[in-house]
C-alpha cells in the first residue's frame, strides 16, 4: 500500500473512532521517533520543539530508558494496587528521588497523571490543615480533572463544566499586594513556577519570597506544581532551586515518567501520612506508581543527572534567543528550555504554526495565551539540531508574514 492512501485510512478512522480534543487533528502521523526527531510515513520527519509538551527531556528512544522498560517487563506489569505491597520499581524510585530533593521533600505518593497528582495534593492539604480554602493564580495550569480545573486560573476552561470546587481564590500572579487574600482559612497556596500554559511567565523573586513568607504567617502549605518544569526543564534541575523557593509539597508529572505516564505528590511524612489514617485510604489508584513508569522514570532521572543535561541547557537557550529574532516575534520569553514565542495575535501564530509542521517543526500553541507557540525541545538537542530547529522556524516566520 503506498503512503497517501494509508495516511488517508487512518485519518478516517482517526475522526471516525477517536475522541478527540478538537475538530481539526494536527495533520501529521508519527511512525517512529529517536533524540529529537518525529518520523512519520514516507519521508516525513520534524524536529520536536515541544517534546510532547516538558516529557521527553531526554529525547526520543533514549537507550537506557527503553532497556529499563523492557527488563521491567519481563518481571511483571502490573502485580498490585498502589501503596500497599511492596514494588521495587516504586521503592527505587521514591528512594533516588527523595535522596535528590532532600529533606522535607522525601515522602513520595505515585499516581498515572498531573492532574491526579494535584487531586491528591489539595486532598493532603485540606485535611493536613483542618481547612477548606485554597489559593491559585490567573492563568495558571493544574489539570483538566473537577479538583484540579476548580484550580487551574483560565475561565474559558471551565464554560459548561460547573459547578467546580467552592472556596478557591484566583489571584494575579507576581501582585505581591493580592496576597493578602491567604489567610489562616487557607489549606494551600497551588502555584507553578513558571507558567506554563499561561506562556512561559517568568515570576518575579520577590513575588516568590512573598508567597513563602505569607504561607509561613498563615500555616498554609505551598504546593509547587512543578509538572513543566521539574526535570532540568529550566536549566536546574527543579526550577525552585533557582529562586531559592522551598514547597511544602512538589508536584510532578510529565517527564517523571521518562514518556511513560506518571505523576506523584511530594512532602514530609507528617503530611502526607493523613491519608492512611482516620479512615485509612484516604487516596487509592490502582495503577498510581505502575512499574514499568517507575523504571523509566528513574533511568531517565539517572541519566539528566549523569549526563548534567540542565547544564546543556543554558548552551541552548543561548542559541535560541541569538537566533530567533524577527520584526514579526514581538517577544520571546521564558527560561532554559522552557519558552514562548509571542506574535502580534492568534492568526499570524497560527500560520507560523502551519508552515513549522509544513517545514519539519513541531510546535504548538499555549493554552492560557493565543497568540504565542512553545519553544520546548529535548534537553538532549545538539547544537547543530538547534541551529536547524531555528532556521526553520525563522522560515516559517518569513513564510506566514
Ligand atoms: C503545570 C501543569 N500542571 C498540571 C498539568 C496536568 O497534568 P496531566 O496532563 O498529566 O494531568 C499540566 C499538564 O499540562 C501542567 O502543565
Amino acid at each position: 500500500m503506498s503512503i497517501a492512501p494509508y495516511f488517508i485510512m487512518l485519518q478516517d478512522d482517526f475522526y471516525r473512532h477517536l475522541a478527540r480534543t478538537a475538530d481539526e487533528a494536527v495533520d501529521m502521523e508519527i511512525t517512529h521517533a529517536e533524540g529529537v526527531w518525529l518520523y512519520g510515513p514516507g519521508d516525513r520527519a520534524w524536529i520536536d520543539f515541544i517534546s510532547g509538551i516538558c516529557v521527553t527531556n531526554v529525547g526520543h528512544g533514549a537507550p537506557e530508558v527503553v532497556a529499563a522498560v523492557k527488563e521491567q517487563a519481563g518481571r511483571y506489569l502490573h502485580a498490585h494496587v498502589y501503596g500497599e505491597a511492596i514494588l521495587s520499581p516504586q521503592v527505587r524510585y521514591a528512594t533516588r528521588l527523595a535522596e535528590v530533593l532532600g529533606p522535607g521533600l522525601d515522602h513520595v505518593y505515585f499516581t498515572n497523571s498531573g492532574a491526579e497528582a494535584i487531586e491528591g495534593a489539595l486532598k493532603v492539604a485540606k485535611k493536613y490543615t483542618g481547612r477548606s480554602r485554597a489559593v491559585a493564580f490567573h492563568n495558571a495550569y493544574h489539570g483538566s480533572t473537577h479538583g484540579a480545573l476548580s484550580l487551574t486560573g483560565n475561565t474559558a476552561m471551565k464554560y459548561g463544566y460547573g459547578p467546580l470546587l467552592p472556596r478557591i481564590s484566583h489571584l494575579p500572579f507576581n501582585d505581591i499586594e493580592a496576597l493578602s487574600v491567604i489567610s489562616d482559612k487557607t489549606a494551600a497556596v497551588f502555584m507553578e513556577v513558571i507558567q506554563g500554559a499561561g506562556g512561559a511567565v517568568l515570576p518575579d523573586p520577590a513575588f516568590l519570597r512573598a508567597v513563602r513568607q505569607r504561607c509561613d504567617e498563615t500555616g498554609a502549605l505551598l504546593v509547587l506544581d512543578e509538572i513543566q518544569t521539574g526535570f532540568g526543564r529550566t536549566g536546574t534541575l527543579w526550577a525552585h532551586q533557582a529562586y531559592d523557593l522551598r514547597p511544602d509539597i512538589l508536584v510532578l508529572a510529565k517527564a517523571l515518567g521518562g514518556g511513560l505516564p506518571l505523576g506523584a505528590f511530594i512532602g514530609r511524612e507528617e503530611v502526607l501520612s493523613v491519608i492512611r489514617r482516620d479512615p485509612p485510604l484516604g487516596f487509592i489508584t490502582t495503577f498510581g506508581g505502575h512499574a514499568m513508569a517507575c523504571a523509566a522514570g528513574l533511568a531517565a532521572l539517572n541519566k539528566i543527572i549523569e549526563e548534567d543535561l540542565p547544564k546543556r541547557v543554558f548552551g541552548l537557550e543561548a542559541i535560541l534567543k541569538q537566533r530567533l529574532q524577527h520584526p514579526a516575534i514581538q517577544e520571546l520569553r521564558g527560561r532554559g528550555l522552557l519558552y514562548a514565542a509571542l506574535f502580534k495575535d492568534r492568526d499570524m501564530a497560527e500560520r507560523v504554526r502551519l508552515a513549522c509542521l509544513q517545514g519539519g517543526l513541531l510546535t504548538i500553541g499555549f493554552l492560557s495565551i493565543d497568540h504565542g507557540l512553545r519553544i520546548s525541545p529535548p534537553l538532549t538537542m545538539t547544537e547543530e539540531e538547534m541551529h536547524l530547529a531555528c532556521d526553520r522556524f525563522l522560515v516559517a516566520v518569513e513564510t506566514a508574514s
